[in-house]
């Protein structure tokens, strides 16, 4: 039996970017794998995963606990959920796809097959990144595969000539040059403006005007729940329309795909997904994120996500000046919401999911606000990721309400999918 991905669909729901990957990943058995790595996770800031299968439901396995993968020699501490978007984030740390490092027999990929020298130099470069964070960058994730890569399998090492010609205002300041010296006014007087930027506003300034902005404190006092309804659109030309329920933090939501209903939910405690193929539960760092990414006011209460206040900063989206906000989450992720300077509304959040590799970013673009019952939503939502294959989907709402009566059960994991020891 080969172990193959059939398929992958990234679908895009909820209030954030629930991006999920229903890989058709056939269940295989493999040999135990060593977890020869274990003792750098520690260096590279991240929690040594157990060795030993914890308490089902309060930890997620890692890939070698799974057993699924043939051939893992190095990755085997993953946790199970991280193995295809850090595959992902090699494809697209080189610039290619699967079929750089894999082979594809007629159709039929195997994955574990180490025919491709390519893949070896991956084991090899692998190694390396973890050594270079280990050794060099005192245990912090500093270098990863696109830090040299940039998405080229070739990364290049010398400049490429000619340089860009420096435009004239920017001529000067290194002071090198024959003849620079008499034309510039001194450094001082080069500096001022007529128009001196604003002062920065603090993090809170910049949440506070966006809560007034989509609404204010009294409208989404009020808010208890959220229905609705959409269509998202993929850039390989898929569309999968889409249902929505949102109470507090739990959530409900299902995806019409041609294999099926594929359903995912949160009822405050208990994640889980259900697809053709089964029920099973979400948990460990995967849980964190599906809860981080989904309840009605995870892009609300923007502030509350940051363990300490952001730093703040400007920087432009197309010709928008932006404010940016960027921080770390309790579990130590690194989060940005970027806000228009003008209207005070949120356009854009970046999340990054460390991983033993390199942190993979995920990003929302949202726009069309409209107000329904006193509160502002987006009305398009445009997550893009690092899959190569499919790198953006947009959700756009077709049907959304506010404080109707939900019904609780919808959030419950569904009994088929009780774990099989409880
Ligand atoms: C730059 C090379 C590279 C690219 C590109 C790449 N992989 Fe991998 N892949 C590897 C390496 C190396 C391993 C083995 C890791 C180990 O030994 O711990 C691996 C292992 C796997 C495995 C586990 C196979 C097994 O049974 O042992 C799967 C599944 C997989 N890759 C899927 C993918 C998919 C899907 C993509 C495209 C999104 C992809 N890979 C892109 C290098 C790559
Ligand atoms: C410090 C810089 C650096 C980092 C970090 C790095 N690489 Fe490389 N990589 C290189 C260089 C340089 C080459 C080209 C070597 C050559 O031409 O012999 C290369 C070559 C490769 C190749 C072979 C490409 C080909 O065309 O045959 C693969 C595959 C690869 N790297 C994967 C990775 C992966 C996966 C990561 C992250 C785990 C990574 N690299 C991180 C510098 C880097």
């Amino acid at each position: 039996m080969k172990l193959h991905v059939l398929r992958f669909i990234v679908v895009v729901l909820a209030c954030a970017c629930a991006v999920v990957v229903i890989s058709n990943l056939r269940a295989q058995k493999a040999a135990a794998n060593e977890d020869k790595f274990a003792a750098l996770y520690a260096s590279l800031g991240m929690p040594v995963p157990v060795q030993t299968p914890a308490a089902p439901g309060t930890q997620e396995k890692t890939v070698a606990q799974e057993g699924r993968e043939k051939n893992i020699k190095l990755l085997g501490d993953l946790p199970a959920s991280q193995l295809i978007p850090v595959m992902n984030y090699f494809a697209s740390s080189m610039g290619r796809r699967c079929n750089f490092c894999h082979v594809n027999n007629n159709g039929q990929w195997d994955y574990a097959a180490d025919t491709k020298p390519e893949k070896n130099t991956a084991r090899e470069m692998i190694k390396m990144v973890l050594d270079i964070n280990k050794t060099t960058f005192k245990g912090t994730l500093q270098v990863s595969c696109y830090t040299c890569h940039r998405g080229r399998n070739q990364p290049q090492s010398v400049p490429t000539l000619p340089l860009p010609i420096p435009s004239p205002a920017a001529a000067n300041p290194g002071g090198a040059g024959p003849g620079a010296g008499g034309a510039t006014p001194p450094a001082g007087q080069a500096q001022a403006s007529p128009n001196p930027t604003p002062a920065m506003p603090s993090a809170d300034d910049i949440f506070n005007k966006y809560i007034a902005a989509i609404g204010g404190q009294a409208g989404i006092g009020k808010l208890k729940t959220r229905t609705a309804k959409g269509t998202i659109a993929q850039a390989n030309g898929n569309a999968f329309q889409f249902e929505l329920l949102q109470s507090g933090d739990k959530f409900y939501f299902m995806v019409t795909t041609p294999q099926g209903a594929f359903e995912r939910g949160f009822d405050g405690q208990v994640g889980w997904e259900k697809t053709a193929r089964g029920v099973r539960e979400i948990t460990g760092g995967e849980l964190a994120t599906f809860k981080a990414g989904n309840g009605l006011f995870v892009l609300i209460s923007l502030k509350d996500q940051y363990a300490r206040p952001p730093r703040v900063r400007r920087d432009k989206i197309g010709d928008r000046d932006v404010y940016v906000t960027d921080g770390a989450t309790a579990d130590g992720k690194r989060l940005r919401f970027y806000f228009d300077a003008a209207t005070g509304l949120l356009l854009r959040r970046v999340t990054f999911t460390p991983t033993m590799v390199g942190n993979i970013p995920d990003q929302l673009d949202v726009e069309d606000y409209r107000e329904i019952d006193g509160v502002k939503f987006g009305f398009i939502a445009r997550s893009s990721t690092i899959e190569s294959g499919n790198p953006v989907s947009t959700r756009t709402f077709t049907e959304m309400k506010v404080n109707t009566a939900v019904d609780d059960s919808k959030f419950k994991m569904p009994a088929a999918a009780a774990s099989p020891n409880p």
